[in-house]
């Protein structure tokens, strides 16, 4: 498969008072067209920073270390005005806080209208009508109406669907989808994945998904990559990593999971927390949590063995299928 998105050994510094953190470290990911790539991790383990790099808007604190992001063949310059128009035409991002994409004081209508015309070189009569059209097919009721009113008069399901409205207006080749039904009851969330996997049979948009909704991973994603502490544990395709997990980490998560075993009472959550940035271990950071640590674990990073389609950051991977059962 031809590459959408490849990212390549993306690191991430955020110089704090007490020193710099790297919340993204060596974060490599493609994902090809028509694909749609699951990231999923515990909060705080870089999913949106990810995501935030890819589409370029980071912020002034961010800075990218290290790496870099092709987009359809290239390799993009954060610096280039023609790649930001590049990553604006392309890329639509859903914004876990909806309130972050959208633009306070301007109107729903106004903003998914801009981003239609951006994409498309629209003039703004046809963007004006294509924004209630959009509008609409995100479920919003009386999308005419609500095409006038400012964010803070609609209710925070209808700013998550508006957003979803102006991130696949003028169907993006790439969409990054940060939690992008959380906020959303158990219908229209159905409805806005049905919506996403028909633009993406009929577009061949590209899918980066996070969430922390396993579940709703095994039922989107085509193949998982799965984050710890800023670093990727593990990629496999999904049928592979629910039945096959690699990482003691992927394993322990799915074992946290009701739906892969009815008797709850053997659900065992992963024990320990994530360690703070500013205190991470030296060698893999799951270690203080892992069961299969052995002294190399706490010594040394691991190195990611495999390829894209399928890799693992781990000293001692579960190889048998009897290890991950
Ligand atoms: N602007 C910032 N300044 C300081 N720390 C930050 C900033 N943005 C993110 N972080 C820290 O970087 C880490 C990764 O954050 P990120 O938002 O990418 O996590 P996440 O995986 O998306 O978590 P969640 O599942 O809660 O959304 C966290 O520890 C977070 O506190
Ligand atoms: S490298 Fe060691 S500590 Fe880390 S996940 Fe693998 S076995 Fe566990
Ligand atoms: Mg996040």
């Amino acid at each position: 498969m031809s590459t959408l998105l490849d990212i390549r050994n993306l690191t991430v510094r955020i110089d704090l008072p007490g020193g710099p953190v790297f919340p993204v470290r060596d974060v490599s990911l493609s994902i090809g067209p028509g694909e749609t790539v699951g990231l999923v991790g515990e909060s705080g383990c870089g999913k949106t920073l990810t995501c935030l790099s890819v589409m370029g808007l980071q912020g002034r604190r961010v800075a990218t270390e290290g790496g870099g992001i092709a987009f359809q063949g290239a390799v993009l310059d954060p610096r280039s005005r023609e790649d930001r128009r590049r990553r604006a035409r392309g890329m639509g991002m859903i914004f876990q806080n909806p309130m972050t994409g959208l633009n306070p004081v301007r109107t729903i209508g106004w903003q998914v209208a801009e981003a239609y015309r951006i994409r498309t070189g629209a003039d703004r009569r046809t963007g004006a009508a294509r924004a209630v059209e959009l509008l609409d097919l995100v479920g919003i009721p009386e999308p005419r109406r609500r095409a006038r009113d400012y964010p803070h008069q609609i209710s925070g399901g209808q700013q998550q669907r508006a957003m979803i409205a102006m991130a696949i207006a003028g169907n993006p080749s790439l969409l990054v989808a940060d939690e992008p039904t959380t906020a959303l009851d158990v219908t229209v969330q159905a409805q806005i994945l049905d919506l996403l996997s028909r633009l993406q049979r009929e577009i061949g948009m590209g899918i980066l998904f996070v969430t922390h909704d396993l579940g709703l991973v095994a039922e989107v994603a085509d193949r998982v990559a799965v984050m710890y502490a800023g670093r990727v544990a593990e990629i496999a395709a999904a049928g592979e990593l629910f039945s096959r997990p690699r990482h003691p980490y992927t394993k322990g998560l799915l074992n946290s999971l009701p739906f892969l075993d009815d008797e709850i009472d053997r659900l065992k959550p992963i024990d320990g927390t994530v360690p703070p940035l500013t205190a991470l271990p030296t060698g893999c950071a799951f270690a203080p949590r892992c069961p299969r640590a052995v002294g190399i674990c706490r010594r040394a990073v691991p190195e990611t063995e495999g390829q894209d389609g399928g890799l693992v950051a781990c000293h001692r991977p579960l190889l048998a299928e009897t290890e991950a059962a």
